[in-house]
């Protein structure tokens, strides 16, 4: 009877011992759905528009598999609910931890506040939202307002010479996304100090390369002179030579050209002189992010705002590190 009773007391321990070791949504160092013993990181992406997003998403996948941790990946296809879906997804599956890169700025305090409740810590990659800092783990990613201003100070010395109005059109990233924001507010704000300088139009092309080459066809039309045209992205740039090309005109001289990225496609068409500058948005944060993972996962204080380090490429200076270039 006695044999009876402690054999019974051994399975009851060991199946709840297994319990707690079978993945819990609290259990963050070894946890994971799986029971892979791996952590489990959950990791919505804005999508694929751009060079840009193509290198992050390489970078994510590749220094998730060197740091040995089980990667969710999902595509938002740039839609914001798209995003939330799968975030409440990966809080269903318990995973560890949860990185997104949000495709806008407003909208996120629910999912966020539903995260936390089930204690899942979620780390923001690239982009900001406006949600309280107190939802969020940490944000990893550039200051895309020093993006714009260093435009803008490229700008100020490329016409300090101009004795009547330098015309500027500005294709404009995702409406509502942090670097669409941040970047107009950036240059707009840099160039104000010289009123000859002015943005006689600005429209959105969503970071594509095919949306940049439509509205750049539109704005040529409706504006006979263009003397600076500034896109928010390469690939957006990279459409407006098309447009400005197929118009009869010169990229990179006819009409001076600013981009943001530094993507192999924009260092090349910058080494060649078709586009005239470019300031550096790093897309290589994943590893990084991994960094960030296994310390929110073993519930480390995180520092709230990691800045990524860029810098600026004239047409020399591109042709000089394209070679080596990694993305
Ligand atoms: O959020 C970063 C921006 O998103 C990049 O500048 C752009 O190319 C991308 O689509």
């Amino acid at each position: 009877m006695l044999k009876k009773l402690s054999a019974a007391l051994a399975v009851g321990l060991l199946a709840s011992v297994l319990a707690a070791c079978g993945g819990g949504g609290e259990d963050t160092a070894s946890g994971g759905e799986a029971g892979s013993g791996k952590i489990v990181l959950g990791f919505s992406q804005v999508g694929s528009e751009s060079g840009w997003r193509a290198a992050n998403t390489k970078s994510v996948k590749d220094s998730a598999a060197t740091a040995g941790i089980d990667l969710k990946f999902s595509d938002a296809q740039q839609k914001q609910e798209n995003q939330i879906a799968s975030i409440r997804s990966y809080i269903q599956q318990k995973v560890d931890v949860i990185a997104f890169s949000p495709v806008v700025v407003t909208g996120w305090d629910a999912v966020l506040k539903e995260a936390q409740a089930a204690k899942i810590p979620v780390i923001l990659t690239d982009r900001a939202v406006d949600s309280d800092a107190s939802l969020y783990a940490t944000f990893i990613g550039s200051d895309f307002v020093k993006e714009g201003e260093e435009v803008g100070k490229w700008a100020l010395e490329e016409f300090k010479s101009a004795t009547g109005p330098v015309n500027i059109v500005q294709l404009e990233g995702t409406v509502g996304s942090a670097p669409a924001i941040d970047r107009k507010k950036g240059f707009e704000a840099t160039i104000a100090s010289n009123p000859n300088l002015k943005v006689i139009a600005s429209q959105s092309g969503d970071f594509t390369r095919a949306k940049g080459k439509e509205v750049m066809q539109a704005l040529l039309q409706a504006n006979p002179k263009i003397d600076l045209l500034f896109a928010h992205n390469d690939d957006m740039g990279l459409g407006a030579i098309e447009a400005i090309k197929a118009a009869g005109l010169k990229p990179g001289t006819d009409i001076k050209i600013a981009t943001i990225d530094a993507v192999k496609d924009g260092m090349t068409a910058l080494a060649a002189n078709e586009i005239n500058f470019i300031a550096e948005c790093s897309p290589l944060l994943g590893e990084q992010l991994m960094e960030l993972t296994k310390k929110a996962a073993a519930g480390e204080p995180l520092e709230k705002r990691i800045v990524t380090k860029e810098t600026t490429f004239t047409p020399q200076q591109a042709a000089e590190v394209l070679s080596t270039r990694q993305y």
